[in-house]
């Protein structure tokens, strides 16, 4: 179990006024919620004063990053994706990532899976266990998983989208399932209203809309016109996603297309402070500022704390190396030891490593929309041959089925 540690940041220091706000120009004039402004976010039977979701971020939302992000905030916070075929076959990484925490709630889980007999049972076993939500991941744009006609290639067949979805559902008894998918394959082939429309058919209780294509991977604005477009013609909640890197963008983004909650998925890498600045912003109040390089190294170290008693310390560090140029993103110096850091062999090298940079360093206003995981590259989206000649089609993909190719195609699926 994780030990609890008293976190500084946004919850523990004072808020600021709003000349003091530390923002990027775009939203400075941004005015916290006004009572009754917004309404908690009902997904089926859960209700979230704070309508804000964590993104499911594979390699990164595990028990120990959800956890910490949940000590600052509320919401709902999302496990990585966690493939429907290795959970069933008992694979060791997909069991631990897929475990229990006692005192984790609401539970949350991404599937990801394309055979409706396999989701039906993941869907079965989850519910036994106890389980608050269940998401599928209808938004991968990694190659080696649309070249099959899975991920983000699925609500370009809108039919077998509702069959996947209705397979879940029969299962899930009275425990919500949504939907998280992209705008479409590329500009040509956008499919959101369609796939849309067909998962609150089958009983998906929210759609969650990153609103790029898979084209687009992460490049460029994501396209919250389209969240808007969607909001307008579902009666279920649409969960808007794409480009919150600030609490105020959370606000503009439910303000502009009036969707009832938002998905935040690389503004938090290194920034878990950034759900109680939700939090804050939500209930009417101007957040406290971020904590300082001193603060972050804090948050660092317990982060750490959480890994190791997860994954164990050989595991943790390897998995902290990654994170650390995330959390020192734009603080002074942090290139000159960003080498050694990439090597770190025990959690105890890097207080001595930081505290070089001065640790009395303050937040850099720069990096709050600094990018912190993927390029701003785009793709020709791989599809199998012939694969939109008939989008009314149903016929499930071929996935993985050997232990071999589900490592294989997990590794891929980290990758997108
Ligand atoms: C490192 C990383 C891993 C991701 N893994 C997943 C995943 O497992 N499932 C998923 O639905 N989306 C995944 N995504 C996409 C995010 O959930 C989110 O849709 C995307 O980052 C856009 O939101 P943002 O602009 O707030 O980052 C991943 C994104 C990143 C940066």
């Amino acid at each position: 179990m994780v030990r609890t540690t008293r976190l500084k940041g946004p919850t523990a220091t004072k808020p600021m006024g709003p000349s003091e706000r530390i923002c990027t120009p775009q939203n400075s004039g941004v005015p916290p919620a006004q009572a009754g402004e917004f309404q908690p976010l009902r997904i089926g039977s859960l209700s979230l004063e704070t309508p804000v979701v964590l993104a499911p971020m594979a390699g990164v939302t595990n028990y120990p990053f959800r956890s910490l992000c949940r000590d600052y905030g509320a919401g709902l916070f999302v496990s990585e994706m966690i493939t429907a075929r290795g959970f069933l076959l008992g694979n060791k990484l997909t069991t631990k990532l897929a475990a229990v925490h006692p005192g984790e709630h609401p539970r949350s889980i991404q599937i990801y899976g394309s055979d409706p007999k396999d989701l039906g049972q993941m869907v079965a076993r989850l519910v036994d266990e106890g389980i608050d939500h269940i998401d599928i991941n209808f938004g991968c744009p990694v190659p080696k998983v649309t070249r099959q006609g899975g991920g983000s290639a699925i609500p370009a067949k809108p039919r077998l989208l509702a069959r996947l979805v209705r397979a879940m559902v029969a299962h899930a008894q009275d425990v919500p399932v949504t939907v998280k998918m992209r705008i479409g394959i590329d500009a040509q082939t956008l499919t959101h209203m369609e796939a849309g429309r067909a998962a609150q058919e089958e009983g998906a209780a929210a759609v969650g809309l990153h609103a790029r294509t898979a084209a687009q991977l992460y490049s460029g604005d994501a396209d919250w016109e389209a969240i808007g477009q969607l909001k307008s013609a579902l009666q279920v909640p649409v969960l808007g996603n794409g480009d919150i890197f600030e609490c105020w963008d959370a606000l503009r983004m439910m303000r502009e297309t009036h969707c009832d909650g938002v998905i935040v998925g690389r503004g938090c890498l290194g920034r878990p402070w950034l759900f109680g600045e939700f939090v804050a912003v939500f209930s009417g109040q101007e957040p406290a500022p971020p904590p300082n390089l001193g603060g972050v190294l804090e948050v660092m170290e317990e982060h750490g704390r959480r890994l190791t008693e997860l994954f164990g310390e050989e595991l943790g560090v390897r998995q902290m190396r990654k994170w650390t140029s995330w959390y020192l993103r734009g603080f002074r110096g942090a290139a000159g030891v960003r080498a050694q850091l990439s090597r770190l062999g025990t959690f105890d090298e890097m207080r001595p490593l930081i505290s070089t940079l001065g640790l009395e360093q303050a937040f850099p206003r720069q990096a709050l929309r600094a990018s912190r995981a993927k390029g701003g590259r785009t793709q020709r989206v791989k599809l199998p041959e012939g694969y939109l000649d008939d989008r009314d089609d149903d016929t499930p993909p071929k996935g993985p089925h050997t232990a071999d190719e589900i490592r294989a195609w997990e590794k891929a699926l980290g990758a997108g």
